[in-house]
């Protein structure tokens, strides 16, 4: 037997890769199906099942190109209806890999159609269960997303402590549980940076395995401080049910090289973002006008998909040379799926044609002496890093909520934009610098350079230094 979990840290999304005498199930594939098939083929075996704990929200997953692929049958829990074949999984269901059994346990509450996978090893013995979204490390998924007409979120929370309870809780203290999302993903609340661990320690540090936890105060708490979801999850979650573009297909087009005699051509058409995926450091010293930047190395695909309103998007991108394909794989896992192709030759080619090229300004944290009247700071970390310290005086304009809230403030002013490290500002400024906003200059490192290494004032003050001249 042999037990793969292949981690995303960008989505924050655990697959996993389960093999056994020659036969494979794939648990909550990503978009891409050529990882899986190399796998299956080092080890000489079939993918027999491919198994979805639910239908996800927060990417798109490939389960019906791997299975045209493969031939391996689709499993979805009850009640479960989607436009391509596959098989509806009953309650305690069994379903053989070579010489281990996994048994579906109805698990709903995040979704109705929620399963976990409970896997029996060779000697018939309960080894771990692939939880999904039900129960995560140190949290479980929230119930709110797949609240409609039909079933209200407080219901939904109601099904979810039963299948804790009466359900998951029940299995043997020393399984391993085994999530479909880590820390940073949107789908929980407060989840644990460990990827797995063992249901008895679970059960004595998650909150919503507390057993003297009514239902009453589960449903409170599970539903209590939900942020609103990313504008990108019900259009996911409406692609998981659907036939999509194959990834061949999405990969062929948005590897297209558009060369030099082309830019113009490209520039010229309506509707096109540019998008910029270099390191933060290339996009400030040299970009193509108006393109904007969100980086791979960074929490990339929850961004485009908070950022990009439209999932249909024409896209050109920027990539750094050999990362085109992961850059289009990267934004096919959340659906954005229209890429027109990438600058062959990047900035430097764009520039030789003549064609207009910016820069962001920027600065260290320790260079910034004196507050000029005219200058002000702009804090675009979400509204409780901000609440919690920041510059004195301020203001806040969230990257989630820029497009919303941007009009807000003075396009013509000196702005020192930071966040907490130096991505999300990078972000911020190209998008406002879009809107028109012409004077922003961004602080190298963020909040943390500004708050450990300069001496601006802050509106606490946590140095102890006597010259500071924090007032509050
Ligand atoms: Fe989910």
């Amino acid at each position: 037997m042999k037990i793969e979990q292949l981690y995303t840290k960008c989505l924050a999304e655990a697959t996993y890769y389960v093999a056994s005498e020659g036969e494979v199930v794939i648990i909550d594939p990503l978009r891409e199906t050529a990882p899986y098939i190399a796998m299956a083929n080092a080890d000489n075996a079939r993918i027999k099942y491919i198994f979805l704990t639910h239908f996800h929200a927060d990417f798109v997953s490939g389960h019906v190109d791997l299975a045209r692929e493969t031939g391996a049958i689709i499993v979805y829990g009850p009640t479960a209806t989607a436009d391509f074949d596959f098989h509806v999984g009953k309650d305690n269901e069994e379903f053989k890999i070579g010489t281990i059994t996994l048994k579906l346990l109805h698990t709903p509450g995040h979704t109705l159609e929620s399963s976990s996978f409970l896997l029996f090893d060779e000697a018939g013995k309960e080894y771990c269960l692939f939880s999904g979204d039900a129960l995560f490390i140190g949290d479980v998924g929230r119930p709110d997303l797949a609240a409609s007409s039909l079933v209200t979120k407080e219901e939904l929370a109601g099904k979810l402590y039963h299948s804790l309870h009466d359900t998951i809780m029940k299995l043997p203290d020393d399984i391993i549980v085994y999530p479909n999302h880590g820390k940073g993903s949107a789908c929980g609340k407060s989840m644990s940076s460990e990827t797995f661990d063992t249901l008895g320690n679970q059960k004595k540090v998650n909150y919503a395995l507390d057993p003297s936890l009514t239902k009453e105060e589960f449903v409170k708490q599970v539903l209590d401080g939900l942020t609103v979801p990313p504008q990108y999850f019900p259009k996911n979650a409406v692609m998981n049910k659907g036939i999509n573009i194959s990834i061949n297909e999405v990969l062929s087009k948005g590897l297209t090289a558009i060369i030099s005699n082309q830019f113009q051509q490209y520039l010229s058409l309506k509707d096109v973002l540019f998008l910029d995926v270099r390191s933060l450091k290339e996009f400030t010293k040299k970009h193509i006008t108006n393109s904007i930047f969100i980086g791979l190395d960074g929490a990339f695909a929850p961004w485009v998909g908070e950022l990009i309103e439209n999932i249909k998007q024409p896209i050109v991108l920027i990539a750094p040379e050999d990362r085109e394909e992961e850059s289009v794989t990267r934004l096919s896992r959340i659906g954005y799926d229209n890429v027109l192709g990438y600058i062959k030759g990047g900035v430097d080619a764009w520039e030789n044609e003549g064609l207009t090229i910016s820069t962001i300004p920027c600065l260290e944290a320790n260079d910034i002496e004196l507050l000029d009247e005219e200058c002000s700071f702009l804090d675009v970390r979400r509204i409780g890093e901000f609440t919690d310290n920041r510059v004195k005086d301020a203001n806040n304009l969230s990257l989630g909520n820029i497009h919303a809230n941007a009009n807000e403030h003075d396009k013509n002013k000196v702005q020192y934009v930071y966040c907490a490290g130096g991505y999300r500002s990078v972000i911020a400024i190209s998008i406002l610098n879009r809107l028109g906003f012409n004077k922003l200059i961004n602080i190298n490192g963020g909040f943390s350079e500004i708050k450990n290494n300069s001496k601006i004032p802050l509106k606490e003050c946590r140095r102890n230094c006597p010259t500071c001249a924090c007032s509050d």
